[in-house]
């Protein structure tokens, strides 16, 4: 094997310095060495993608779908999704000029900042938050500007967003919104997405809307950023969460036609175009009354999962913001435990075999907390909160 010539290494893109592959991946590696772990460490669904979906794709191929399809995407997809989001979130848009089907939201969340950033441009980010967005900005020549939301329920209020923006000035680009939230489980409501819509309306800050989890809203109707700021939103979403579909990466990217035509570009010269029989699986699972009821199904599992961990971990002493979105608990450590969040995650590990994420991993305000995934079985969950009670009966002092 060859081995890399010193010489090449010494000026490489000056983005990637310094950066590492996701914490979250890494920790779940290394509790996957761990003879029988339990694991609730990923976001994503435990589901299989449904089979009616999956024949889609099958059907796709049998058809000889085997060539390029158009950049943005089938129309008859982009046809679907715009159906679909106007139906579930009553936002309107053009499937021929305001939207592109990506791979993935993370192409899509790619492909917005490689649109729009120039070097040194700034994106806010309410914190704790999806731990690849600090990644995506910095590769795209951003800088992400943290805005810990600690003290306010984890929910980003217009005080702290209008603080922020006149803080860092005019090199503020775009606003990284995420809701319901990975890694926190908390959603906003209506009023919330238009307190912060009014104070971005007064600025030519670009919000991105990472809506990847609006199918899983327990207790509240979605309310989409999109609904409150469309002329300024690019909105993100796709079928990874609310289909179980993360393995065949499709998502989608919808604003303002003219901003689309950048993200366009930019989604072409990454990556061409989605693939084939992905895009004919998401079409099934957009546009037919089957796909809606299979979303359906999967959220009533997930709320008796969700009031299941929470009842649990709350009895243990761990806090916790309501969870009303997401698959996710977002848990401040009881007093008396460990309270550096990474020391516990490994202690916790190491002693009874049981994988949560660090919660400082998601930035500032994580700290001292640990993220809990329930797209797990009962069965898991049930053997997981035993681990969990054993370790923080033995090791409370
Ligand atoms: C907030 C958030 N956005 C985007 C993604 C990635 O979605 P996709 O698999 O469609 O790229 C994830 C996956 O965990 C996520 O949690």
């Amino acid at each position: 094997m060859p081995e890399t010539k010193a010489g090449l290494l010494t000026d490489l893109k000056h983005t990637y310095d310094g950066l590492k592959p996701n914490p979250i991946r890494v920790f779940d590696a290394e509790a996957s060495k761990t003879p029988g772990v339990l694991k609730l460490t990923l976001g994503e669904p435990d589901f299989n993608t449904p089979d009616h979906v999956k024949q889609a794709a099958i059907d796709s191929i049998n058809n000889n779908e085997t060539h390029y399809g158009p950049s943005n995407g089938w129309p008859k997809l982009r046809k679907a999704a715009c159906h679909f989001l106007k139906d579930r979130y009553d936002v309107d848009y053009d499937p021929d000029t305001e939207m592109v089907i990506t791979v993935g939201a993370t192409e899509g969340l790619h492909s917005c900042l490689d649109a729009i950033l120039n070097p040194g441009d700034k994106v806010l980010m309410p914190s704790p938050t999806f731990s690849l967005y600090d990644q995506l900005i910095r590769i795209n020549g951003g800088i992400p500007v943290y805005i810990n939301t600690s003290s306010t329920g984890f929910v980003l209020t217009p005080e702290q967003l209008e603080d922020a923006i006149a803080k860092e000035g005019p090199s503020v680009k775009a606003v990284l919104l995420n809701f319901p939230s990975n890694p926190t489980g908390v959603t906003y409501n209506e009023a919330q997405v238009k307190a912060i819509a009014a104070v971005l309306a007064k600025t030519n800050i670009i919000v991105i809307s990472d809506e990847i989890y609006s199918e899983l809203t327990y207790g509240s109707i979605h309310y989409s950023f999109a609904k409150a700021l469309p002329e300024q939103t690019l909105l993100v979403n796709g079928v990874s969460k609310s289909h179980a579909m993360t393995g065949w990466r499709i998502g989608t990217v919808s604003g303002p036609a003219k901003l689309m035509q950048r993200v366009a570009l930019a989604h072409a010269f990454n990556v061409t175009v989605a693939s084939n029989p992905a895009m004919a699986a998401a079409t099934e699972a957009f546009s037919t009354e089957e796909g809606r009821q299979d979303s359906l199904k999967m959220k009533a599992e997930y709320i008796k999962r969700r009031d299941y961990v929470v009842k649990k971990m709350t009895a243990m002493g761990f806090e916790i913001p309501e969870p009303t979105g997401a698959f996710y608990v977002f848990a401040k450590i009881p007093e008396g435990c460990i309270q550096d969040d990474t020391e516990f995650c490994y202690d916790l590990l190491r002693k009874n075999k049981l994988a949560v994420i660090v919660g400082g991993g998601f930035g500032p305000g994580g700290e001292a907390h640990v993220r809990v995934s329930y797209a797990a079985s009962m069965e898991n969950l049930h053997e997981a909160m035993k681990r969990l009670k054993a370790y923080v009966d033995a090791n409370r002092k």
